[in-house]
């Protein structure tokens, strides 16, 4: 079930000395890392910064400024020219390529272009990772009934998603990247191609799966304004701005 996460309690973590805690609550780190395409262009150069558990970031930036190549070294679907990569104690670019769907399970993706499966219903869309990794029926049940109402989605299991709106579509994508319970969600661009209203019930719904527990990541090149929120500003390949910087 989708429920709040307890990380280990309170005892645990005093126990640890200091420098192990920060360690601990270190999810991701990306340590001057750089992105070269081709011969010579740098979509990354020298990157360095940290998310920390249970954290709600905004990465932003113009078009084409290397928020979705960030994401992709993430998601190990691309691999650093220079710097390194780590998830908790694991680096990612040391993963054998058997290991890395079990690394991606972790990580719960919504891409920019949604890749919703348009032959299967919402329901599908959604139960669909669970099956292939042998879940019992009653707990897919669960789960999709939690995320389906996590996104507001109940009474529309039967449509495919051609039948769907654009951000009924974008909400689809999002229950699917929760519905195994990963450690973070990355999102890219959720609201580009959405209307304000949209854009402010996705909103509403990534700030909800935060409060449920799940470190959020979101990319986006436009300026939207949240209190209390982390924005790293990401300019031409290199972060100009980190607004709790003293994380690092
Ligand atoms: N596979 C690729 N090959 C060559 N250049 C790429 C590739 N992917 C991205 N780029 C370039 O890298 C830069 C950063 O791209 P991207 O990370 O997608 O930016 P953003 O998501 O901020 O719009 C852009 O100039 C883009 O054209
Ligand atoms: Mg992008």
């Amino acid at each position: 079930m989708y429920q709040v996460r307890n990380n280990g309690g309170i005892f645990f973590t005093l126990l640890l000395p200091f420098p192990t805690l920060c360690y601990y609550m270190r999810m991701i780190q990306f340590e001057e890392v750089s992105k070269r395409y081709g011969k010579s262009f740098y979509a990354l150069r020298d990157v360095t910064f940290h998310i920390a558990e249970e954290e709600f970031v905004f990465i932003t930036g113009p078009s084409g400024s290397g928020k979705t190549t960030i994401l992709k070294l993430l998601i190990a679907e691309e691999k650093p020219t220079k710097g390194r990569v780590t998830f908790y104690s694991l680096n990612v670019h040391n993963l054998r390529r058997s290991d890395i769907p079990r690394y991606r399970q972790k990580l719960g993706v919504v891409f920019q272009d949604y890749r919703l499966i348009p032959d299967k219903t919402v329901r599908e869309n959604i139960s669909f990772v669970m099956e292939m990794l042998g879940a019992k029926d009653s707990e897919i049940n669960e789960n999709v009934r939690n995320v389906l109402n996590i996104v507001r989605l109940k009474g529309k299991e039967k449509r495919y998603p051609h039948q769907l709106s654009g951000g009924e579509q974008q909400r689809l994508a999002i229950a699917r990247a929760i519905v195994n319970e990963p450690d973070i969600l990355l999102v890219d661009e959720p609201t580009a191609s959405l209307d304000k209203e949209n854009s402010e019930l996705v909103l509403d719904i990534l700030k909800k799966i935060h409060e449920l527990g799940t470190t959020v990541l979101l990319f986006t090149h436009e300026h939207i304004k949240l209190p209390h929120t982390r924005v790293i500003k990401v300019d031409n390949g290199s972060i100009t701005h980190d607004s709790h910087s003293h994380k690092q």
